[in-house]
Formats: C-alpha cells, sequence, structure tokens
C-alpha cells in the first residue's frame, strides 16, 4: 500500500513532460531550486516529527531521561526550532527563489532574441504565429534549438497558462495583455507543453509541443508552414477540396491559398504535417482524423466544432483531401 502510493507519488516526476528533465538553462536553474526546496523541507518535516515522538514519549513516560529536563533546555529549543530555523530557512529560500530564479528565468528584452512566436490560448487549442512571415500553425510550436526565442503569449478568450516544463517557468495569458516567455532550448527535441490554468470543460486537453529543431531543419519548416496549401491532384482530393468549401468547415478554418479563410478553428493549411489533432488529443492519422471529423464533440465535450452529419463519402474525400495538405 505504501510502495503504492509512493510509486504513485512520484509517477510524475519522469516522462514526457517533466519539471526535472530539463532541458535549457531556465528550466535546470528551477530543477535546482526545486530539489533544494525538496531537500530543506524533508529535513524540517523529519524534525518536526522527531520532536512530535519525543514529546509524545515524555508524556506517555515521565521521568526518562530525555533532553529538556531543564526549562531554561526547553525555552531554548523552542526558540530554535520555532524561530531561528524556520526565519533563516524561509529568508534564504525567498532570496533563492524570487531574486535568484526569478532574475534568471525572466522574460526576454523585446528585441533581444534572434526570433519571437506569437502564441495564443483559445479554449481549447493553441495558435501560433510567425512574425515576419505567413506561417500559421497550431498546437505544435517548432524554434530553433540552441536559439534563444521570444514568446508572446496573449488569449483569444479565457485565462490560459503557457507551460513547458521541461524548458522554463509558465506564463498566464490574460486578455488585454501580452505575457512574454523565453524558450532557450539546449538541443534539438520535443518538449511537451500543457495548459497550466483552469480553463473549462477540456482544459485537461489543451496540450502542445514545443519542437526544437536543428536551425536548418527549421528554416526548411517555417518556409513550408509560410507556404500556400497544395492544391489537390487526385479526383478525391478535389472532391474533398469541393466539400470543404461547400460544408460548413471553411466558415471556421483557413486554408491559405483557398476561399476557406475562417478564423474560429486552427489553420489547416498544412494539417498534415502535424502529428496530432485537437490539442494532442488524438492521433492525426488516417483512422482518427474521420472519426474526428464525424463527431468532435464525442472526444472533446464542449469544443467549438459541430458534428456536421456527413456522408460517409463526404467524410472520405475531406480525409484524403486534408491528408494532402503537407
Ligand atoms: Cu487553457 Cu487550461
Amino acid at each position: 500500500m505504501l510502495i503504492a502510493a509512493i510509486a504513485l507519488g512520484v509517477a510524475g516526476c519522469g516522462g514526457k513532460q517533466s519539471t526535472l528533465d530539463t532541458h535549457s538553462t531556465q528550466s535546470h536553474d528551477i530543477r535546482t531550486l526545486w530539489w533544494w526546496m525538496l531537500v530543506v523541507a524533508g529535513i524540517v518535516f523529519l524534525g518536526a516529527i522527531a520532536m512530535l515522538t519525543i514529546g509524545w514519549i515524555r508524556r506517555s513516560r515521565p521521568g526518562l531521561p530525555f533532553f529538556g529536563q531543564s526549562e531554561r533546555v526547553e525555552t531554548r529549543l523552542v526558540v530554535l526550532f520555532g524561530m531561528v530555523i524556520p526565519v533563516v530557512v524561509l529568508v534564504a529560500l525567498f532570496f533563492v527563489a524570487n531574486v535568484y530564479v526569478i532574475g534568471k528565468t525572466e522574460p526576454p528584452k523585446p528585441g533581444s532574441t534572434a526570433m519571437s512566436v506569437e502564441v495564443t490560448g483559445h479554449q481549447w487549442w493553441w495558435e501560433a504565429h510567425y512574425p515576419g512571415t505567413t506561417a500559421v500553425t497550431a498546437n505544435e510550436i517548432h524554434i530553433p534549438a540552441a536559439t534563444r526565442v521570444e514568446v508572446i503569449g496573449n488569449t483569444d478568450d479565457v485565462i490560459h497558462s503557457f507551460w513547458v516544463p521541461e524548458l522554463n517557468r509558465k506564463i498566464d495569458l490574460i486578455p488585454g495583455r501580452n505575457n512574454r516567455l523565453l524558450l532557450d532550448a539546449d538541443s534539438p527535441g520535443v518538449y511537451r507543453g500543457q495548459c497550466a490554468e483552469f480553463c473549462g470543460l477540456q482544459h485537461a486537453h489543451m496540450s502542445f509541443e514545443v519542437i526544437a529543431q536543428p536551425p536548418a531543419q527549421f528554416r526548411a519548416w517555417l518556409q513550408n508552414m509560410a507556404a500556400d496549401a497544395r492544391p489537390p491532384t487526385t479526383p478525391a482530393e478535389q472532391a474533398g477540396q469541393q466539400d470543404f468549401m461547400a460544408d460548413q468547415c471553411a466558415s471556421c478554418h483557413t486554408i491559405r491559398g483557398t476561399a476557406a479563410q475562417g478564423q474560429i478553428g486552427p489553420d489547416l493549411t498544412h494539417l498534415a504535417s502535424r502529428s496530432t489533432i485537437a490539442a494532442l488529443t488524438l492521433p492525426n492519422d488516417a483512422e482518427y482524423l474521420p472519426r474526428w471529423i464525424r463527431d468532435p464533440q464525442h472526444f472533446k465535450p464542449g469544443n467549438r466544432m459541430p458534428g456536421l452529419n456527413l456522408s460517409d463519402q463526404d467524410v472520405a474525400a475531406l480525409v484524403s483531401y486534408l491528408r494532402s495538405l503537407r
């Protein structure tokens, strides 16, 4: 039972989205602070338990030769453990956390980074724009590795919180404000992020990935992302594009280079280049994409995409078109 409880407790300490698996100097400093706080809190906890145990034994067995028989010693113990140690510990942690680590994880000065990404939180997905280009994407935010990138975060609706534990602290996305954060991944990799502020029914399904790539690979990605959508080539893709414009898809989604200019849902210009749909809720593959189009409310109740009662034929055509949008 105890082992199961401990296993459950530390289950969140590893894996894909761990504060302890750090990939930037900022998250490394946060991890160091976390370990210090854990060790100090552990010592304080054990000390308190020891005091309680001594007190309990002394009460139940009067006459045992524990220290503290004289009143002077008892008063000193109270002053030491009740005042001196807590003040020293709290002041030290205050300086380390609020002066040192917060300073180290400060947002970059505007214009001091190689590039910036504008991230907008939506119920319940993420939109990313790359200033200076026409690139727009959703839920998969690419950055060049070993490069200082400024995230400019805002929201389209309620308060969200942008958090990639392996890279830096979190920032709240607040209506009417731009909050900034530095991302500086030390190596290429996929770093999972999560909305960290309760924002409604599907808050738990508001995840994203920061994909840090070697700079040349990133530039190729960005160039593709900035381009208009590929025109459909096969008859099935052409039928799918017609359905997309004729059904209500186009009133919510943009596919750049076509008549679809909706601004409510994610930009789908290069949908097939993303590995997930619905903010990492489902894999973006031939099995789940049609199921999602048929009944999005089944997978993510309350999201803004309605099921449109499409025929199997329409869904199949839409899927072949969307899966061609690399
Ligand atoms: Cu967005 Cu929680």
